[in-house]
């Protein structure tokens, strides 16, 4: 037993990575989340027991290793080469018949492939008999910085190749490949929100905060942003035969297992590239990555690298950007915008720009510190960018053509909708409305109460909360429950037909489930997702609003800063009485029960360990068990447990849960534990 057992954890190894390239690379898992993290499991496990046997390809490994004092520096094994740009189609035909003379025959035809110019920052892997052995930046193109261990933590990058359990492709001896890291748009978004919540400074665009996480020196952080690459060359190899064409390339890094675009395109003369970069221009705003252009290449390989290179571009590839994605234009004004949580924001009004075909009147400007932080004054001609869905940004002021007619903008020191003082929250850059009966804020929460993402109460119009506020009729978001059909008649536009809709729309909306409800009540820094992990472990709203600081932090994914804002919340005398008075509405405050018939929440809570044998349960009956009284099983001892549930022949786990001095239960005790 003990002998295989190396070959039995590298098995384990090699499959897990291949499940998360299923998932990750392919976005075709073949396995369930819970089978995933029982393979997961099992190696963590083992790993535990012989710490020696861990090893560097190790899907537990992607967590991040101890931070560097420095990067050290790499030498390319080839120069990382650049890429001329083309920014029409004669810009393209012309690229052509410069070339052309190169060519063993300047007539002959050539295809080509169009790839998406990804913008993220370029990386090069190196993998020594398949496995990842080195990761690096580009650098000045010859000598890069080694981010060897924070590529590790990217789970799009393969640890080892090729990644398909049964692939027939031999193991390159030694290979290098070039790719590109970015970040993904959508998660963007969400990062730069998060960010301006934590009154962190905000990164300028998916490109710097791709090159920022990557280029951390402690790999936790990198392996905590959701950064990601595609693959798009080879940059050196040995004992393998690489196909000749850039298309059969692609194919072959994607068989690999390293992640490839599949928006690259096949175009067999210079006609279908000029059709197929048309079609990007659309494109580029609907896909989660950002680009800059397409590249060309001739398909060709051999052939396109022996008409050798301009300085540092390539005579065979040429890069062809999209037009500008931003414009500068006059700030006429800022109007301050506030949001549900009282939070204000500036909001830029602009001279109307036209940018990559749409007219530009506003555009965000985050908060006063960025304004402050990036000298930005009303009259500046400044640099607006737009791009796909993304709100239209400023991305600085042209100091250059100042007259001196500009205004320094000075943060409100009054709330303009309630003319209350502002606050500040220390740690934080931005600035408060701190009247709880601000109408404004009301019709914010009232918004976003109804909203898609929380009640969804469809029939509930765009403009009804500002109305319904403005009338007095809503004083705070329970009031949307006990409105008045005669008085709603009253109001203009309001007909019997609407006013049935808006009530049915109302009362239907009693039957969402809890987390739905928990998620409208507007908790700061409570989305969807944290509701439902609270809601996993307390079940019901009522013992939620009893948890301790320390027990909301005990929960995975819950950190200090949400567990205080959930504490203050719930401590807070209005809430509470906005809590009876929805539970009087009839809203929904426990969790259905569907594991256990009639189950009692009596774990809530609490977090778990599992090792060793159980007399009569598996470890997955007893995780089902435990989480269908409330409780949370998480796979390793920490302070943070608070039961050891251990059975026969437990190992380390139970000697770090005697050392951290966590209670151990056995099966029995846990059952009596619930009156079983
Ligand atoms: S090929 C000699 N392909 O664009 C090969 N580059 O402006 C040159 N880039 O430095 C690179 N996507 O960082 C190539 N599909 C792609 C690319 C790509 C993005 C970047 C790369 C390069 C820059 C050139």
């Amino acid at each position: 037993m003990a002998e295989q057992l190396p070959e039995q954890m590298a098995q384990l190894r090699d499959k897990i990575n291949y499940h998360l390239y299923r998932y990750h690379v392919l976005d075709a898992p073949v396995i369930s989340d819970a089978e995933y993290d029982a393979l997961y499991q099992a190696l963590l496990q083992l790993e535990e027991i012989y710490p020696d046997l861990v090893t560097p390809d190790s899907p537990t490994q992607r967590a991040g290793a101890a931070p560097l004092d420095a990067f050290e520096k790499v030498s390319h094994p080839a120069p990382i080469l650049s890429l001329a740009n083309a920014f029409t189609v004669e810009d393209l035909f012309a690229w052509h018949s410069r070339i052309s003379r190169h060519l063993p025959d300047p007539d002959m035809a050539l295809d080509y492939v169009a790839e998406p110019k990804l913008d993220g920052l370029t990386v090069i892997l190196t993998y020594h008999n398949g496995r990842f052995t080195q990761g690096a930046t580009r650098g000045n193109g010859e000598i890069g910085e080694d981010v060897t261990q924070n590529l590790r933590t990217l789970k799009a990058v393969p640890p080892k190749i090729p990644v398909a359990l049964d692939s027939n492709l031999p193991t390159p001896p030694s290979l290098v490949i070039r790719g590109e890291v970015f970040f993904p748009l959508d998660k963007f978004e969400a990062f730069n929100a998060a960010r301006l919540e934590a009154g962190l400074p905000l990164y300028m665009n998916p490109r710097n905060a791709a090159s920022g996480s990557l280029r951390q020196l402690d790999p936790k952080i990198t392996a905590a942003r959701p950064l990601t690459l595609y693959c798009y060359d080879l940059v050196a190899w040995e004992g393998i035969d690489v196909p000749a064409q850039q298309w059969d390339r692609l194919d072959y890094l994607r068989q690999l297992g390293f992640p490839v675009s599949t928006d690259s395109r096949y175009c067999p003369d210079l006609t279908a590239v000029a059709a197929a970069y048309q079609e990007w221009i659309v494109k580029r705003n609907q896909i989660n990555y950002e680009v800059d252009g397409i590249v060309v290449k001739i398909n060709n390989r051999p052939l396109a690298d022996s008409l050798g290179f301009v300085g540092k571009d390539p005579r065979g590839a040429i890069a062809m950007k999209f037009p500008a994605q931003e414009k500068t234009t006059k700030l006429l004004d800022i109007q301050v915008n506030v949001g549900r949580t009282g939070m204000l924001a500036p909001n830029a009004v602009l001279a109307p720009v036209e940018i990559s075909g749409v007219i530009v009147r506003n555009a965000t400007l985050h908060n006063y510190d960025e304004i402050a932080r990036k000298d930005i004054r009303i009259g500046d001609t400044v640099l607006v960018k737009r791009a796909g869905d993304v709100i239209p940004y400023i991305i600085g002021p042209i100091t250059d053509v100042r007259d001196g007619s500009e205004q320094i903008i000075a943060p409100p020191t009054l709330c303009p909708f309630c003319s209350q003082p502002v606050k500040r929250i220390e740690g934080e850059v931005a600035i408060y409305c701190d009247n709880p009966a601000c109408p404004e804020q009301l019709v914010r929460r009232v918004e976003y109460f109804v909203s898609r993402g929380a009640m969804d109460i469809g029939s509930f119009g765009s403009k009804t909360g500002a109305l319904l506020v403005e009338q007095g009729m809503v004083h705070d978001i329970a009031d949307i429950y006990y409105l008045d059909r005669n008085a709603l008649l009253a109001l203009e536009g309001f007909q019997e037909k609407k006013v049935d809709n808006l009530f049915s729309g109302i009362e239907t909306s009693k039957n969402q489930p809890t987390e739905r409800f928990l998620t409208a009540l507007g908790i700061r820094f409570v989305g969807a997702v944290v509701a439902r992990l609270l809601l996993d472990t307390f079940g019901h709203i009522d013992n939620l609003a009893l948890a301790t600081q320390e027990q909301l932090e005990s929960i995975e994914g819950v950190g200090p800063q949400i567990a205080l804002s959930v504490v203050d919340w719930f401590k807070d005398g209005r809430n509470q009485q906005l809590l009876d008075k929805f539970r009087q509405a009839g809203l929904p405050f426990a969790v259905e029960q569907t594991a256990v018939a009639g189950a009692t929440q009596s774990l809530a809570g609490l977090t778990f360990v599992i090792t060793g044998t159980l007399p009569t349960f598996s470890r997955d009956e007893a995780k089902v068990f435990i989480e269908s009284y409330g409780g949370k099983v998480t796979g390793s001892v920490s302070k943070n447990t608070d039961y050891l549930l251990a059975g026969e022949n437990a190992g380390s786990k139970l000697s770090k849960a005697e050392a951290l001095g966590v209670p151990i239960l056995s099966e029995t005790a846990l059952r009596e534990m619930v009156g079983e």
